[in-house]
């Protein structure tokens, strides 16, 4: 059966170790979420998953053999028309040219890009059309595994929500496996099967959720509920760096800041969304 497997996996980067006793598993059709703070390793597993990088410690078995990655950048070929780049791997794999040219065409329409940016070259795209061409790019080798590092972390809310159903109905036509990179907890939510949370210092796994509800009946009310509720777990706040957040809230506030709410002072019960000194009660003084 395909699946990917990692098991005590961990590595350092000279003597700094950034990975350590990383388990996890990836079956067919599953979309998986790891989701931590920057500089946690995310980028170094998913090298490793992707064969980017040499496995040091541990086991790690792929038995996907169709596997295709998005990086966080698009990393498009500037000489080469948006086509050509949705094209690259086609043409690496020997397609007549008819083909890649028929494939990458229809593969492009599907994400959003229409005859006229399909000839332009990367600099004549905007940021959402380059990244429309990344994921067509990878999508066009029709993958069973693909690794994807913080994907659409630079796009607007439409965008992404555009690009995400895109990936999940991609996903549920064809079953990919897909293993995603992301700090953007409310991203995993959305899409995920199930999400791993990492801490830093070495990087590893502190936390797992799964999510029953399939993807695609996941409204906007069920991501909110279910992140927020995520939030209340004590290694999701310390891995978000929100328990230190909250300590230094509570400082502002012994000191004598006054705590906003979102008409002024804030009333009792009512979320706190800032501090203001008292005696002009306007900016965010922390
Ligand atoms: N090629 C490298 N050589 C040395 N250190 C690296 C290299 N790549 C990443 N690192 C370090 O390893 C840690 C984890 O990096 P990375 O995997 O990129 O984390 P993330 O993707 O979670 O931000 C960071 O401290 C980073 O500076
Ligand atoms: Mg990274």
């Amino acid at each position: 059966m395909k699946r990917l497997q990692l098991t005590d996996v961990a590595h350092a980067y000279a003597l700094d170790k950034v990975l350590a006793g990383i388990d996890l598993a990836l079956p067919a059709g599953r979309i998986l979420a790891l989701v931590g703070p920057s500089g946690c390793g995310k980028t170094t597993l998913l090298h490793l998953c992707a064969g980017l990088l040499t496995l040091q410690t541990g086991t790690l078995e792929n038995r996907y053999t169709r596997p295709a990655v998005m990086f966080q950048q698009p990393r498009l070929l500037p000489w080469k028309t948006t086509r050509d780049n949705i094209a690259l791997g086609l043409k690496a794999a020997g397609l007549p040219r008819a083909e890649w040219q028929m494939r990458a065409q229809a593969m492009g329409h599907a994400v959003g890009l229409d005859a006229d940016a399909l000839e332009q070259f990367p600099h004549q795209l905007s940021g959402g059309m380059q990244s429309r061409a990344a994921l067509a790019r990878a999508l066009v080798l029709e993958p069973d595994l693909l690794l994807m590092d913080e994907p659409f972390a630079a796009l607007d809310i439409g965008l992404k929500a555009q690009l995400h159903r895109l990936l999940l109905e991609h996903q549920a036509a064809r079953g990919v496996a897909v293993l995603m990179i992301t700090h953007d907890l409310m991203e995993a939510v959305r899409l995920a099967d199930a999400i791993l949370v990492m801490a830093p210092d070495p990087g590893r796994i502190v936390h797992r959720f799964e999510l029953a509800a399939p993807a695609a009946t996941r409204d906007d009310d069920f991501v909110h509920r279910t992140t927020a509720g995520f939030l209340h777990d004590a290694d999701v706040r310390a891995c978000f760096g929100l328990e230190a957040l909250a300590a230094t809230a509570l400082q502002c506030a012994d000191h004598g800041f006054a705590k906003l709410g979102a008409g002024g002072a804030a009333q009792a019960g009512e979320n706190v969304i800032g501090l203001a000194r008292p005696a002009t009660r306007k900016g965010l003084a922390c």
